[in-house]
């Protein structure tokens, strides 16, 4: 154990959190991807660390330095490659925390040279990318796994969805369409559903509180003995 863990409320587990977005390469110049930050998965992965816990953080490419170097950070740059550092690390956490933003689709083929512009208009065709969180749901054993949720429209009614498709243990629900929430803000607002599908709201709140709140939320869950 790490001489620096604190003894706090999650002192001796190991959290394991993926953060940011993912990009798909469709040529060496052009890439599809989305509009998260990363700011919520590291927010995540600070505040795990403070509460005492053994942190892991899968990061897409995001433009954010890390703060505190007793995290360790595996960078990623497509879903493919989330999905492999996610399963290759899932196994020895104990909470592991999906708040990336994954690719749902990717070019169906990268083209090696750079593309060069034609008559007429460009057709790309794009297949699915696997759903990370819905293998690690199928394959998870004692691990406390939580995921989000990004939705504009009927956020609870889709989120309790996701967390019943993907065998959760609790899902955080953004509704990216209200102010100060959701992507590229410092800010969120958020609503955690675990099993008892009782929604709990998260008022407005910087990143980081949001996280120490939903961090508080699954160490009581775990207690609880939800997991
Ligand atoms: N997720 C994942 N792998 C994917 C897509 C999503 O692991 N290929 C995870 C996200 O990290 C998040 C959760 O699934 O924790 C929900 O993501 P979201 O985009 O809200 O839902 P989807 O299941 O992708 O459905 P849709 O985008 O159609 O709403
Ligand atoms: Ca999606």
């Amino acid at each position: 154990q790490n001489s620096q863990q604190i003894r706090g409320p999650l002192y001796g587990k190991k959290v394991l959190v993926s953060a940011g977005p993912t990009r798909e390469q469709i040529d060496p110049v052009r890439f599809f991807t989305n509009r998260s930050t990363g700011k919520m998965g590291f927010a995540l992965a600070e505040a795990a660390k403070e509460l005492g816990a053994e942190v892991t953080l899968v990061a897409g490419p995001v433009n954010i330095d890390s703060v505190n170097s007793t995290i360790k950070r595996i960078d990623v740059i497509t879903a493919e490659q989330m999905f492999q550092a996610m399963h290759d690390n899932f196994s020895e956490n104990d909470i592991v925390i999906k708040s990336a933003a994954v690719a749902d689709y990717r070019p169906k083929n990268t083209f090696v040279e750079k593309m060069k512009k034609q008559p007429g208009d460009w057709k790309i065709e794009m297949e699915r990318t696997q759903d990370i969180l819905q293998s690690l749901g199928a394959e998870k054993n004692h691990q406390f796994l939580v995921g989000f949720a990004a939705e504009t429209t009927n956020p609870l009614e889709y989120g309790v969805e996701k967390l019943q498709k993907k065998n959760l243990d609790a899902i955080v629900i953004n509704n990216v369409s209200a102010h100060g929430a959701g992507f590229e803000s410092d800010t969120n607002i958020a609503t955690y559903v675990n099993k008892s599908l009782q929604p709990e709201e998260i008022p407005l709140s910087s990143k980081k509180d949001l996280a120490l709140q939903v961090l508080g939320f699954i160490v009581r869950d775990m207690k609880d003995g939800k997991l």
